[in-house]
């Protein structure tokens, strides 16, 4: 028996019955009677449990007092037809090995509680629930995915620094990066903290985007993409943002706002169509369990033409809603998620890509509209989420943009690589980012962005 290679549960499940089989896993359910055991078996391969029969013998009786839920164990037995409904096949065990005993009375997971919130407070065992095992394996699914799209589109994947010295936002929600001693402060001449002696030899921080970086590599390669992790210490405790997030990050020479939208409608249609095409099991699971919408809207969305309309026009609808908003609002105010969710699950009743925002709620890099008040920004909006995309054509006139840093009241100086881009060779170009977890969200129809990441670092929050 030992010779037995291990088979992994998702295959067992589609293979032949009459085969001598290895299974390894934990156990989710024990339940018989007195002459026979059923043992779920799980290993993470697959949303299913291969069912495993053992007939009781006293030989036997002290291994499977063992086998409790959360223990790990191999089998070794015949896989065959099974007899009862709901699998094609099981094994009948001739062997069990207990690799881990799991103590019932300690085991977290036995717990009535099977709420999201409990599930957090054990966020380093919940990937053995059958929720957060399918949330997982959609999320390296949807990892897989982009890859793909840009892969097979002629796009370099490109590496950006996540230590950097610039705030490509602008919002100062950075997260500081130092070596300083905190209790011994190096103070320069004016009392201010001396960086000069920090590791960088500067003030360094955790990017909030891999953008400027980016658009270095669009100049010169054409068509690039990132996809890394993101850093914001925005101290917003929403069901929607975490403070380390994974965001992807295409920017592409010669493409102006129109083929920036084309590109970012047809980028999720894919990853959606993906995910139904390659994660159905688990999209399936979701859909029953917690939200039977959930099917039904991801193939709406992959096949809905997405509504495009500016930020004026979009203003002008939400002004005429008659609804009492919690934020007032008005042209030049930003959309808060309430707005959004509006236009897209009220209005439209499909996603919207909103364009041409205020400058002034906008990063510096945008493109000037010639009205002098708006930039060529697009947010792609999403029933449940609101925006799950930010991007623009970029500012490709080294005057205009001069203009606008100072407007700003940021500081060149720190930027004169990134406009290099445009004394040397500029182009028009544009990007956007899509905040994977956001996508997430969408996809498996949880509503806290904290059960879509493994670890989620939220205020307050870093445990793991
Ligand atoms: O709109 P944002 O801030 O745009 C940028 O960072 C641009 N540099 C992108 C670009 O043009 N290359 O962020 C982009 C997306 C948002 O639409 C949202 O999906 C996600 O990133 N995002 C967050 N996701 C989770 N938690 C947060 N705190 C997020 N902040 C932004
Ligand atoms: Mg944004």
């Amino acid at each position: 028996m030992e010779n037995i290679i291990r088979t992994k549960v998702k295959d067992l499940l589609k293979s032949e019955a009459g085969k001598d089989v290895l299974a390894k896993g934990w156990v989710r359910t024990k339940r018989g009677n007195k002459n026979v055991a059923f043992i779920a078996l799980n290993d993470g391969s697959t949303i299913n449990n291969i069912q495993i029969v053992v007939d009781k013998t006293p030989e036997n009786e002290a291994v499977l007092a063992k086998v409790t839920t959360g223990a790990c164990i191999a089998v070794w037995g015949k896989l065959v037809e099974s007899v009862g409904g709901g699998q094609a096949t099981e094994i009948q065990a001739t062997e069990i090995e207990v690799y881990g005993e799991c103590d019932p009375v300690r085991y977290p997971l036995q717990k009535k509680d099977t709420s999201f919130e409990f599930l957090r407070t054990v966020a380093h065992l919940r990937p053995r629930t059958n929720t957060f095992g399918a949330i997982y394996r959609v999320r390296n699914q949807m990892a897989y995915a982009i890859h793909k799209f840009f892969h097979d589109k002629g796009f370099v994947y490109m590496h950006t620094p996540l230590i950097t010295a610039s705030d490509c936002e602008g919002a100062g929600q950075m997260f500081r990066v130092t070596t300083l001693d905190m209790d011994n402060l190096p103070r320069n001449k004016k009392g201010g903290i001396d960086y000069t002696k920090d590791f960088f030899g500067k003030e360094t921080s955790l990017t909030v985007s891999g953008q400027l970086e980016g658009e270095l590599g669009a100049l010169a390669l054409g068509e690039i993409y990132t996809f890394g992790p993101t850093f914001r210490a925005e101290n917003s405790n929403t069901p929607r943002h975490l403070a380390e997030f994974w965001m992807i990050e295409p920017e592409m020479a010669f493409y102006d706002i129109k083929d920036n939208m084309d590109l970012a409608e047809e980028f999720i249609k894919y990853l959606v169509k993906y995910a139904l095409d390659n994660c159905r099991e688990d999209i399936q699971f979701l859909n029953d369990r917690y939200d039977n919408e959930l099917i039904a809207r991801l193939e709406g969305v992959a096949d809905t033409e997405f509504v495009r309309l500016t930020y004026t026009e979009g203003i002008k609808i939400l002004e005429a809603a008659g609804v009492e908003w919690e934020y007032p609002v008005s042209w030049g105010t930003d959309l808060q998620s309430e707005h959004e969710r509006y236009l897209v699950e009220k209005h439209f009743q499909k996603p919207v890509i909103l364009t041409d925002y205020p400058k002034d709620i906008k990063a510096f890099y945008m493109k000037q509209n010639e009205d002098g008040k708006t930039v060529r920004a697009m947010d792609v909006l999403f029933p449940k989420i609101g925006e799950i995309i930010g991007g623009s054509e970029r500012e490709s006139s080294l005057a205009k943009l001069e203009a606008r840093i100072d407007e700003t009241g940021m500081s060149r100086k720190g930027l004169e690589w990134y406009l290099d881009t445009r004394r040397f060779g500029s182009a028009p170009h544009s990007g956007f980012g899509l905040g994977f977890e956001r996508l997430l969200l969408f996809v498996t129809g949880m509503s806290n962005i904290r059960d879509v990441i493994p670890f989620p670092r939220t205020p307050k929050n870093a445990e793991y």
